[in-house]
């Protein structure tokens, strides 16, 4: 008797590679490209970052309503929605921020893989956290679009209360306040939403989106 699944299933294991001692990747033969090209889209990774408040979930889910009428398939990966199941454990550390980052990152690849644009809603404070995010995702799908509104604008809005709590002291670490945000130095695209309102930086992403090929 062979193999039960025939050859394919042992051409699968060969063709891969031992990562781990006892542990193997094994490949299948449908590739992300041709998950992709089946949704007749490039797949890939917007990356929001920007202070609270700065309207990176508005716009990532607008985006994902634009896309959709379009019958074009997205996904929102949103830092708060996150933490309330597979980030529940984070806090606001340095530490725990790059992980939330880090875990973000490797399903947003996922999600890529199978095809889908992603839109990731995540303050990323950290540079570092940030080059980590693209290097996971991959360099030739990871666009950084930094929502430049600025402390006083999103403290201005505060329509969580946050940075109400944080100046009164009830929250440690809040960003833009007690903990540092690091400006993105190039990113693809800069979203002032203190000048724009949201049909226009909807319109202006999704005017990159069809010039740099991720729809076509
Ligand atoms: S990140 O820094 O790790 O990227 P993330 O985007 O997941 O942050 O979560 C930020 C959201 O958590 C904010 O929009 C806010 O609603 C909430 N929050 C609670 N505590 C803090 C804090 N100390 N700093 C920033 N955001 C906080």
């Amino acid at each position: 008797m062979g193999h039960p699944y025939g050859t394919e299933g042992r051409a699968a294991f060969e063709a891969s590679v031992s990562f781990g001692r006892d542990i193997f990747k094994h490949r299948g033969a449908v590739s992300p490209p041709d998950r992709a090209r089946l949704l007749g889209q490039r797949a890939t990774t917007i990356w929001f970052t920007g202070l609270s408040g700065a309207g990176k979930s508005t716009l990532a889910y607008e985006m994902e309503r634009r896309l959709l009428a379009q019958r074009r398939l997205s996904y929102v990966l949103d830092g708060d929605n996150l933490r309330h199941h597979l980030n529940s454990d984070l806090g606001f550390s340095a530490q725990d921020r790059r992980e939330n980052i880090r875990r973000t990152a490797e399903v947003a690849s996922l999600m890529n893989d199978a095809g889908l644009i992603v839109f990731s809603a995540l303050i990323s404070p950290s540079r570092e956290d940030r080059s980590m995010a693209r290097a996971i995702v991959g360099d030739a799908r990871f666009v950084e679009v930094y929502m430049s509104a600025d402390v006083s604008t999103c403290e201005g809005r505060d329509p969580k209360g946050l940075y109400a709590k944080a100046r009164a002291g009830l929250i440690s670490q809040f960003t833009g306040i007690t903990s540092p945000y690091e400006e993105p130095e190039a990113p693809t695209l800069c979203i002032d939403t203190g000048r724009m309102n949201l049909d226009e930086a909807a319109d202006e992403l999704m005017q990159l989106l069809w010039s740099s090929g991720v729809l076509h």
